[in-house]
């Protein structure tokens, strides 16, 4: 894989320039001693303050296409794992951009969380068809339930207890942000695994923590990146290493055009896999997304969908849609599967009656805090 600045365009709007921009003299977003409290709520302001894109400004992206993708590959992990009928939580569910993707899976129940109030906001107004600009959208067919708060910190069994077990829960592009602590990424798994039916698929997409560091390693100081994104790590860093005895809060700044501007923490993969075993949560796969988007592309039904979708031209041999830049940040990205131990209990009668076919304000449930 190139690194980002030897092969970015001369005119770059890398690192050092959007560094200046982004994080203004006397932000203190990246002070050392900030508590792992006070950062969740940076990087909750930071999504909530996102507003939703109109159609024109989401095409005139400059990684509308990497967006493309990575709702690809969203896209063919729900439809692999999900089944008719199935019960979804979606962790860190954002504004709900996966809606249609759960609605086309033909699920039969959906709860959606997220610590971002305008992005839980901005979700229930999609979800009742209200930011459709041009109300061609069908209602969604499956009933929902929405919440603001930190599922990494917030014990959810109790609060889920008469929406639970779940056939498939989600977390996309967001479970690093659990891993700031050993207590939160252990919430996080505690939570996905309680919420879980037996024989139960958690979803998800994060970074690449292997390729994160190589490229670290590769760079010349503790920034690297193109022009569409960068990554900075702080000098208590500068040696490049981490040791295995402090597996967590490994932090770093990440910002992607158009997207993320926030800190960011490195999920050493075996750990996860480690610790989610405790959780009764077992690796089905991981794949860097260069791996995901070539073996899943084989596949006639996903090459169709990557033609509709427009990302990488016509699915096979044309990328032409897809810059090289972007395609690096989606090698910066992994899909995994786990699944829940045991055996789906066959008997258990599902609850009728669960969320609401139109969300109010007023039914969007706030989490406190505390866990
Ligand atoms: C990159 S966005 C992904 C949103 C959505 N999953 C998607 O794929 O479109 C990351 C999301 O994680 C949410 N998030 C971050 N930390 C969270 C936390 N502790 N609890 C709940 N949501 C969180 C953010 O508010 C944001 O909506």
């Amino acid at each position: 894989m190139k690194r980002g600045y030897e092969h970015s365009a001369s005119t770059s709007v890398g690192p050092p320039q959007s560094r200046h921009r982004l994080n203004p003299p006397g932000d203190s977003s990246f002070l050392e001693d900030e508590s792992s409290e006070n950062l969740a709520r940076k990087v909750a302001e930071h999504y909530s303050a996102r507003t939703n894109q109109t159609l024109e400004e989401r095409e005139a992206s400059p990684i509308i296409h990497l967006k493309k993708l990575n709702n690809w590959i969203k896209s063919v992990l729900i439809q692999l794992y999900t089944r008719r009928g199935d019960s979804v939580l979606d962790l860190a569910c954002g504004k709900g951009g996966d809606l249609i993707k759960w609605d086309k899976a033909k699920v039969g129940y959906y709860v959606g969380i997220d610590i971002a109030e305008g992005s839980i906001e901005d979700c229930r107004t999609r979800y009742n068809g209200d930011a459709d600009q041009n109300l061609r959208r069908r209602k969604f067919t499956f009933p929902a339930r929405l919440i603001c708060g930190d599922c990494f910190e917030v014990r959810l069994d109790k609060v889920l207890e008469d929406d639970a077990p779940f056939d498939i829960c989600s977390c996309q592009f967001a479970l690093h942000y659990s891993w700031s602590t050993p207590a939160r990424a252990r919430r996080a798994l505690a939570n996905v695994s309680a919420l879980l039916r037996p024989g139960g698929t958690f979803i998800g997409t994060m970074p690449d923590a292997n390729v994160i560091i190589k490229k670290l390693r590769e760079a010349e100081g503790l920034t690297f990146g193109n022009s569409v994104y960068w990554i900075s790590f702080d000098e208590e860093y500068s040696e490049k290493k981490f040791k295995s005895s402090s597996p967590y809060g490994i932090k770093y700044k990440f910002h992607l055009e158009d997207a993320v501007d926030c800190p960011e923490w490195i999920v050493p993969f075996d750990v996860f896999k480690t610790l989610a075993e405790e959780y009764d949560l077992e690796l089905v796969f991981a794949k860097n997304s260069h791996e995901f988007v070539h073996e899943y592309l084989k596949r006639p039904e996903f090459a169709d969908l990557m033609r509709r979708l427009g990302a990488l031209g016509d699915g096979n041999q044309d990328q032409s849609t897809l810059s090289q830049d972007e395609w690096e940040v989606a090698y910066l990205y992994l899909a995994f599967v786990l699944r829940k131990r045991g055996q789906p209990d066959t008997s258990r009668k599902r609850k009728a009656n669960k969320g609401q076919m139109q969300i109010a304000k007023g039914d969007i449930m706030y989490l406190s805090g505390e866990p």
